[in-house]
């Protein structure tokens, strides 16, 4: 099929706008009967059978995985490693009996990515993999594959197929709390209402899109950007800092909040955002005192988090509203504002948002 930009000035912002839609497929295909009840429409896996998991992808993936390692640990308690594949690939790790193998990549033709699921292929008892391309080497290569249901990604910079791995991931891991008892039948109930919920919380997150390309604006000015987040905005927070970087030019990085005084907080003074990503959670004060601290350093403190955790936390230099959403589809949620960052201060700063240079969008030589 032939995809055009829809009258957005990019593709990236046509993806961006997408997510609702994607993602809702994306639900509706592994929580397809109404229930608590998830659905692999890559085929079952018996999860009491796997002890540990190995995560193993490139670039946005995986972040993707990283998120997923604290659904899996957290949810259905089962160890996961999780690594870059031009690392794993060449370390020769042990793989113990009982593992399986997960590869997540949008192309499925990821060079290392794909040297890395051969390099498992009869050492790991099952190789599964997560991609937005049925046919690739890498789905073909997989005992079981997951679709993502993200349809074509033309972006560089990769948006809707990340908040639809993290959809099937997060399906994923509920399917191995049932089947291994981890989660109690109302927690599954209220994470499936959850997962249900984000497509409508998508579209209010995408409502503050005048509001984050104001801060943008701003942010196109800064030589450097810190974002910061703990728990599952810890990987978000790398991933907001990967697009910013890929497209906008601006050195980003993304910090553990507990990190902060190990290192970065060398780098703070009035010149420098810190993009701090924290819904009002289990960890919001931490990160709320890690924001203190940023402030004490005379920090642009840019506030990501929903109504409640924005008042708590009194006078910042920016804040992005987000709709009030279940601890666990937070990642979903708060990537719509990580992404529009990046998007409008790339417009801003007037670069290739959709071809920036330098990259591709599928890295199939080493
Ligand atoms: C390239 C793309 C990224 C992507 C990464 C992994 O770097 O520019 O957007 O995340 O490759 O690609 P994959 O197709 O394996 O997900």
């Amino acid at each position: 099929a032939k995809v055009d930009k829809a009258g957005f000035d990019h593709y990236m912002a046509k993806e961006i706008a997408e997510q609702p839609g994607v993602v809702g497929a994306a639900v509706n295909s592994y929580l397809p009967a109404g229930g608590d009840l998830v659905e692999l429409p890559g085929g079952n896996i018996d999860f009491t059978k796997i002890e540990r998991m190995t995560m193993v992808a490139c670039g946005t993936a995986f972040y993707a995985c990283l998120t997923a390692k604290y659904w899996f640990e957290k949810l259905a308690r089962i160890p996961v490693e999780v690594d870059v594949a031009s690392e794993f690939r060449y370390r020769e790790p042990p793989i113990p009996a009982q593992t399986a193998a997960l590869f997540v990549s949008q192309s499925g033709e990821t060079a290392d990515t794909l040297a890395a699921l051969r390099y498992c292929a009869g050492k790991a008892d099952k190789i599964l993999s997560v991609t937005n391309v049925a046919e690739s080497s890498i789905a073909r290569e997989s005992d079981q594959t997951y679709p993502i249901f993200a349809g074509v990604e033309i972006g560089v910079a990769s948006t809707k197929a990340f908040t639809c791995q993290l959809t099937v991931l997060l399906s994923l891991a509920l399917k191995a709390a049932r089947d291994r008892g981890t989660m109690s039948e109302q927690e599954l109930t209220d994470a499936a209402a959850a997962m249900r919920s984000v497509p409508g919380l998508l579209n209010v997150a995408l409502e503050q899109t005048d509001v984050i390309k104001a801060h943008a604006r701003k942010l196109s000015e800064a030589r450097d950007i810190l974002f910061l987040g703990r728990g599952l905005m810890y990987p978000l927070a790398h991933e907001g800092a990967l697009k910013l970087k890929e497209i906008s030019y601006i050195h980003a990085e993304g910090y553990a909040s507990g990190e902060l005084k190990h290192g970065p907080i060398a780098l703070i003074d009035k010149k420098v955002p810190v993009v701090i990503l924290a819904p009002s959670d289990d960890l919001y004060d931490k990160s709320i005192s890690n924001m203190q601290e940023v402030m004490a350093r005379s920090g642009k403190v840019l506030l990501i988090s929903d109504r409640k955790g924005l008042d708590h936390a009194g006078d910042v230099w920016g804040q992005i509203a987000m709709p009030e959403c279940h601890p666990l589809v937070s990642p979903i949620i708060y990537s719509i504002p990580a992404q529009l960052l990046a998007y409008h201060t790339a417009v801003a700063k007037g670069t290739d948002v959709d071809q920036p240079r330098n990259l591709a969008k599928s890295v199939t030589v080493e």
